[in-house]
Formats: C-alpha cells, structure tokens, sequence
C-alpha cells in the first residue's frame, strides 16, 4: 500500500509547487488572456438568443406597465414616486442586459425587440406579473449557465442574473409579501422558460433568429392563489412576517392543452411534446425536482384537466428551509424520474405540459 501511493502523492506536490504563489492547481480557464466572450457551440448561441428574447420582453414590460398606468393609480396602491422610479431603473437595468447579449451575439447575430401583450389590467396585476416574469428570467439563465462551453460568456451572465434576480425580490416587496422565503433560486431549462414567455410576444422583426428550443403545451393552475388574496397589506414594505399562501396538502387543480396549438411571436411556433400519459405533476423549487401522483385526469371537453396535492417538508429536514415557499414551477409529466438542478434537462422529454407559476408563498 504505502509503496503503491508514493508516486501518487509525489506527482501531486511536483504540480503544486510548479504553479504560482498563491495558486491552487485545477479550474477552468483561469488564466486566459483572452476570455472568449462569444458562443462556443450552437448550445450557447442558442441559450443566449433565448436570454436576449427574455431581457428586450422585461424591457419592454417595465416600460409598459409605467405608461400604461397612472402615478396616480400607482400611489393608489401606495406605490410611490420612489418605488416608481426603481421600476424605471430596473428598465434601465435590461436595457444593460440587453447592449451585454447583443455584444456577444454580434450585431448580426443578435435578435431585436419584439412587440408584446402582457395580461394586466391593474397597477397590482403588472407589479405581480413581472415578479413572474423575472423569476422565469432568473431561473431560465441558472438553467444553462454551467453548461455554457463559453466560460467568459456566462461569467457575463452570472453578473446580470444575479441583477435579475434582485428585480424579482424588489418586485415582491412592491406587493406586500416576504421578500425571499427560500434557501435557494430554482432552476429550470430552455424550453421551460420559452413555454413560459413565448405567450406574451405577438410578433418579432422578420430577421431575428428563431429560438430552437421546445414549447411544450400550456398548463394551467385553475386555482392559484392571485394578488387579492395573497396578502392583506398595505403596500410595499421591505419585508413583512406572514404564513405561507397554500398548505401542503391543499388541492391543486391543473388543466393544460393538448400539443399543437400556435404559439409565440407570429404564432409560429407549435407546442409539442414526446411524453406518453400524464401521470405525474413535477414541483421544481430551490434544488428540487418533487413529484406528486396526478389524479382525476380527463379530457372530457377537450380540454385536459387532473388533480394533484401541494408537497410538504424541508429542504434539509427541521429547522431549514421550506422546500415549498415562494414563486415556483410545476409541470405535467409522465414520469418521476428522479432529476438534480445539473441535469434537470433529462425532464424534457417527459414533460406533457408546462410549467405553469405556483404562487406557494
Ligand atoms: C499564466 O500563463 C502564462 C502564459 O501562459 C504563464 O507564463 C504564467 O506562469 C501563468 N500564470 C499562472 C499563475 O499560472
Ligand atoms: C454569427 O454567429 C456565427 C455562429 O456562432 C459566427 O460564426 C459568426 O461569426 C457570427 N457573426 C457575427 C457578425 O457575429
Ligand atoms: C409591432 O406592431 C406594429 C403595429 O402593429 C407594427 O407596425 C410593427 O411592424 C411590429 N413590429 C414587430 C417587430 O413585429
Ligand atoms: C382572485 O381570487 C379571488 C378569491 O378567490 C376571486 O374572487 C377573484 O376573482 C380572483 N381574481 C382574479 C383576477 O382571478
Ligand atoms: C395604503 O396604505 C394605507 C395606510 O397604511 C392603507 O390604509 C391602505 O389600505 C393602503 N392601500 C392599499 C391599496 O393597499
Ligand atoms: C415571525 O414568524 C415566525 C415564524 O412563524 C415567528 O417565530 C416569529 O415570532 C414572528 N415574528 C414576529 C415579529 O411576528
Ligand atoms: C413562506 O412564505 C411566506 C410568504 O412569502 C413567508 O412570509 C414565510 O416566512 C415563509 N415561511 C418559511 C418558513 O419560509
Ligand atoms: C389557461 O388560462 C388562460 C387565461 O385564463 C385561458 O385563456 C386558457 O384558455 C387556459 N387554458 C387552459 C388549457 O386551461
Ligand atoms: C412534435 O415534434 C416532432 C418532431 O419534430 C414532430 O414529428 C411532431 O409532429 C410534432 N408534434 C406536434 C403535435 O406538432
Ligand atoms: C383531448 O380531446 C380533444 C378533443 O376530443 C382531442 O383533440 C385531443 O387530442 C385530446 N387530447 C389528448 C391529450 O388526448
Ligand atoms: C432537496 O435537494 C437537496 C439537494 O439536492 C437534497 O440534499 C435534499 O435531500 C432534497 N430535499 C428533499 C426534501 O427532497
Ligand atoms: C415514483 O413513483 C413510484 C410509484 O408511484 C414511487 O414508488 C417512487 O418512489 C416515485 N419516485 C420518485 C422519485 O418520486
């Protein structure tokens, strides 16, 4: 034994003291003098097409929701010129995201704003939707980041999620509730954060390059719990001590469409999926991927519906986290294949529809 490892240990101190002071052995591309900010595979252009798309729609939406509502109806809701005035800096913010992706891409590789159509009628309804939409940003970008085969890039995009990820805590304060009831930001993939925007654009510039990654159908969450009933406060607040919105447990009602139906900018895209019968619905929050059994499913008018209850517990038993806290993500799937945040992609395939935004806390 002791003869067996002594070369071992002698190869692995001639390689600590060959490197410089101070400058532990291993890491990637840790000493490159040109980082290559640019993608590196068809998988990178692709995932940040993909975040360009979701960064011009956030621009656009902050914009929107400050003209298209009235100060006056803004401090109604005890919104006031301040809080006003960091939704106008978050814009400012994308618009940042949006010059850092089009540098990447390339002027003509880069895709270019699109026109929307967003469902809010209210000040409140637009301050909840974005906090949606900046966790899907968020979410979708921790997704591939690790597998970008440009490490330069998505140091770049490390440095804006993190951003994006702060919009979308702030957005939770503008409404009244806990600013971040979790351990851990969820991750999901390409196609999941596509299912979830693709929706909310009507048409894009002819030129712009078509997102490659999958719409699965629409699901949605008949009784999720929505801005009147999810707090009663009186308006912004840094942080505030409340309960949970839903209880594990509590009956989730699901119904989702069948695959393709048009969607996304022109309608051009057509939903899809290669899941077989739906049986599962999957719950993706901070680094789990839990499973619940779907019952009651049927597609008596056509229109798919099923049954599921809300999963309990803690992330790592008493005293941590709520595994189930805050905005997440639950989808249909004909499997429970067990999944990590690494390799959550191994989902694709088995997803029937989805996801669709659980409001649990
Ligand atoms: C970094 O790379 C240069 C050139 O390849 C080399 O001379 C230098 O020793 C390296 N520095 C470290 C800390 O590895
Ligand atoms: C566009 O992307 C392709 C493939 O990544 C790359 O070869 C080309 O140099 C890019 N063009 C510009 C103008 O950035
Ligand atoms: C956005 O809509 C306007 C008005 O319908 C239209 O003129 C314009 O071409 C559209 N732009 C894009 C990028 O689709
Ligand atoms: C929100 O939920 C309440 C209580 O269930 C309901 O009365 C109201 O119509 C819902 N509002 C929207 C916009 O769905
Ligand atoms: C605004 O704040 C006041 C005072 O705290 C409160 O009474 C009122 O209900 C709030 N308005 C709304 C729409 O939350
Ligand atoms: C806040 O909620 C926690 C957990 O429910 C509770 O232990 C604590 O006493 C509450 N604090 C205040 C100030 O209400
Ligand atoms: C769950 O979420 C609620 C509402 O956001 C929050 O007030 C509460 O502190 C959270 N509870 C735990 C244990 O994280
Ligand atoms: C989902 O909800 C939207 C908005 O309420 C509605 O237009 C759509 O028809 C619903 N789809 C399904 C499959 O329930
Ligand atoms: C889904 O995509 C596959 C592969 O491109 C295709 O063969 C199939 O027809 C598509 N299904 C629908 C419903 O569009
Ligand atoms: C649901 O029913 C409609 C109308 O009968 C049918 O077109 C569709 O394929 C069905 N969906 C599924 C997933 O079986
Ligand atoms: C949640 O995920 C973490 C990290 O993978 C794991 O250690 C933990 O056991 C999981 N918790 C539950 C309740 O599944
Ligand atoms: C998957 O479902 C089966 C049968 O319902 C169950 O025995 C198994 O524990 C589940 N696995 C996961 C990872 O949820």
């Amino acid at each position: 034994m002791y003869f067996l490892a002594l070369p071992l240990l002698t190869g692995v101190f001639a390689k600590v003291v060959s490197a410089a002071p101070f400058t532990p052995t291993g890491g990637l591309d840790t000493n490159s003098s040109s980082p290559v900010y640019q993608p590196l595979s068809d998988f990178d252009f692709q995932s940040l097409n993909l975040a360009l798309y979701q960064e011009f729609l956030e621009l656009d939406l902050f914009h929107h929701g400050l003209a298209e509502f009235s100060a006056q109806e803004f401090e109604f809701n005890n919104i006031t010129m301040d809080d006003q005035f960091i939704i106008e800096y978050m814009a400012d913010q994308e618009l940042g995201h949006a010059i850092l992706l089009t540098n990447i891409l390339g002027p003509n590789n880069a895709s270019k704003p699109c026109n929307y159509s967003y469902p809010v009628e209210t000040a409140q309804d637009f301050i909840q939707f974005s906090e949606m939409v900046t966790r899907v940003g968020e979410a979708g970008a921790y997704g591939f980041l690790e597998h970008l085969d440009s490490r330069a890039a998505a140091q770049l995009i490390l440095q804006t999620v993190t951003v994006e990820a702060r919009q979308e805590m702030i957005f939770r304060q503008l409404q009244g509730i806990f600013p971040m009831p979790f351990a851990f930001n969820p991750a999901i993939t390409q196609s999941m954060q596509w299912t979830l925007i693709a929706p909310f654009i009507v048409s894009c510039p002819a030129e712009n390059n078509r997102v490659e990654f999958q719409n699965f159908p629409a699901l949605n969450i008949t009784n999720n719990p929505n801005f009147t009933m999810l707090s009663n406060s009186s308006g912004p607040t840094v942080s505030v001590n409340e309960t949970a919105f839903s209880t594990p447990g509590q009956s989730v009602s699901l119904s989702w469409e069948s695959p393709g139906i048009p969607v996304g900018p022109n309608n051009s895209y057509t939903t899809n999926t290669t899941a077989g019968t739906p049986q599962f619905v999957a719950w993706i929050s901070q680094l789990n991927t839990t499973y619940t059994p779907l019952t009651n499913v049927s597609n008596n008018t056509g229109v798919n519906t099923g049954v599921t209850q809300q999963p309990g517990g803690t992330i790592y038993g008493d005293g941590t986290s709520l595994t189930f806290n805050g905005t997440l993500f639950v989808l249909v799937t004909d499997s429970n294949i067990t999944v990590t945040p690494a390799n959550i992609s191994l989902l694709n395939s088995h997803v029937v529809a989805g996801p669709a935004v659980y409001r649990a806390g």
